[in-house]
């Protein structure tokens, strides 16, 4: 499961095929965790250091103090560390042009422009793209204001769905059910909720379906997908209570069939990257696609231009090695001569969060029992927001670990991962029991 596709020719200034390259990872997160994890294995990473990293990542690579949006202070550091490989984890850098600045610099980098980091940056230019290439998608409209905005929402009924255009960390959606909530919407994004990000809406036909996530990398021109995953939103099991982050995660989605990801390349991905490129701004990265599915037909819920977090945990988890290949290949725009070595498996990870989130939460708590984990190509726990205390491991953030496990079914990765579970003593924290539910 672990080789490598590896078969590159063309060496640019940034190392021959088959050299040890210095690597750098942007972000600390759990997603960073299991992207440091998968590349490390590879032997072509030498010097793997991820900015900021966390506790978990400094057991396999080194940390480093980086201001990650800050295009000029990221190509300095990797110019002053000799690197030869930027991995970029989080949108946010993405949308402030981090990689435009490493590319101008030379520095070979995953990741899009800022022109082509849009996709996620603002709802409003996705269903422009939708729109321009024919990708079937919810109807929706924008506004500026919000008189206009709430005589759509009354001539078109709930439910209905009301988003801020631009990022606010996953919280600017609401899926309202009934006319009154989706108007109090408006007025909460125009009041400034989500700041700068709520300036404009976008008001979008409610769709029902089974959602499910598609990861394909892009160089620009030609797509290689790299996984289909599902996640679980909601904080409570059975998939009830505040929307978070993501509770927990599985890969591949059952409902992702070869007939219905093949009709989503065609009918979707292909025309967003062909508008992409005939724009001038080609989209070169992991695109990460949502889709509300019914009766096998896609339709487009929103993009992502990084990879989800926790869904890269159990993509990695699958992919093992071959993911640095399959990341170079696509800096470097030779997706067409990469393959994914798959194998027939499943991952799952199960997220582990301070009580009260996505509410308020305490941090600082003592988490033990990690030693008493296994480690292996089949059970990994990655960190998402943990830091050293006097040489304690303690919680940092809202969502802690990611306690992730492959299988030869859902059903045994399932049963892995809750084991790992069992020898964790963090009383602070809490989880799901139920991750993998609709797929079992
Ligand atoms: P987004 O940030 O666009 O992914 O939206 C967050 C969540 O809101 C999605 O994962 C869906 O569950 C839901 N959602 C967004 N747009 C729609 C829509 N048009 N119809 C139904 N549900 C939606
Ligand atoms: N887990 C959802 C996301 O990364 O956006």
């Amino acid at each position: 499961m672990c080789c490598g596709v590896g078969h590159f020719r063309t060496p640019g200034r940034n190392g021959q095929a088959g050299d040890v390259m210095n690597i750098l990872i942007l972000g600390g997160g759990g997603r960073e965790h299991a992207l440091a994890w998968a590349v490390m294995q590879n032997p072509r990473c030498g010097r793997l250091i991820v900015a900021p990293g966390n506790a978990g990542i400094s057991d396999i690579a080194e940390c480093a103090a980086l201001d990650t949006e800050n295009g000029d202070a990221v190509t300095e550091f990797a110019v002053a560390n000799a690197i030869d490989f930027v991995i970029i984890g989080p949108e946010a850098p993405l949308a402030a042009g981090v990689a435009d600045r490493l590319r101008a610099a030379g520095i070979l980098c995953f990741g899009p422009s800022a022109a082509a980091a849009r996709l996620e940056a603002s709802k409003a230019f996705t269903k422009e793209i939708c729109d321009a290439s024919g990708a079937p998608t919810a109807a929706w409209a924008r506004f500026s204001d919000a008189t206009a905005a709430k005589a759509y929402i009354r001539a078109h009924g709930a439910p209905i769905v009301v988003k801020a255009d631009g990022l606010a960390a996953g919280k600017g959606v609401i899926v309202a059910m009934d006319e009154a909530q989706a108007l109090q919407a408006v007025d909460d994004m125009f009041g400034g909720s989500f700041g700068s990000a709520g300036a404009e809406v976008v008001i979008e036909e409610f769709m029902e379906g089974e959602e499910a996530s598609f990861f394909v990398l892009c160089d620009g021109e030609n797509v290689l997908p790299i996984g289909t995953a599902q996640d679980h939103k909601r904080v409570g099991e059975g998939d009830t209570g505040p929307n978070t982050g993501g509770m927990g995660a599985y890969s591949p989605a059952p409902v992702m069939t070869d007939e219905v990801s093949e009709r989503a390349l065609q009918e979707i991905i292909l025309p967003t990257v062909a508008e992409m490129a005939r724009r001038g701004t080609p989209y070169q990265g992991v695109l990460y696609a949502g889709f509300m599915i019914r009766n096998g037909k896609p339709r487009l819920v929103e993009y992502n231009v990084r990879f989800g977090d926790p869904e890269c945990q159990v993509l990695m988890m699958r992919l093992g090695a071959q993911a640095l290949d399959l990341l170079l290949a696509c800096a470097r725009q030779e997706l067409e001569k990469a393959r994914v070595n798959w194998a027939d498996d499943h991952a799952l990870t199960v997220v582990m969060a301070a009580k009260g989130y996505p509410g308020p939460y305490e941090k600082g708590s003592r988490i033990a029992g990690l030693e008493n984990c296994p480690e292996d190509s089949r059970h990994m726990v990655f960190h998402a927001g943990t830091s050293l205390k006097d040489g304690r491991l303690v919680a940092s953030g809202g969502r802690v670990l990611n306690v992730t496990a492959r299988g030869n079914s859902l059903r045994e990765a399932q049963q892995r991962a809750y084991e790992m579970i069992d020898h964790i003593d963090w009383p602070e924290g809490f989880y799901r029991r139920d991750i993998g539910w609709r797929a079992l």
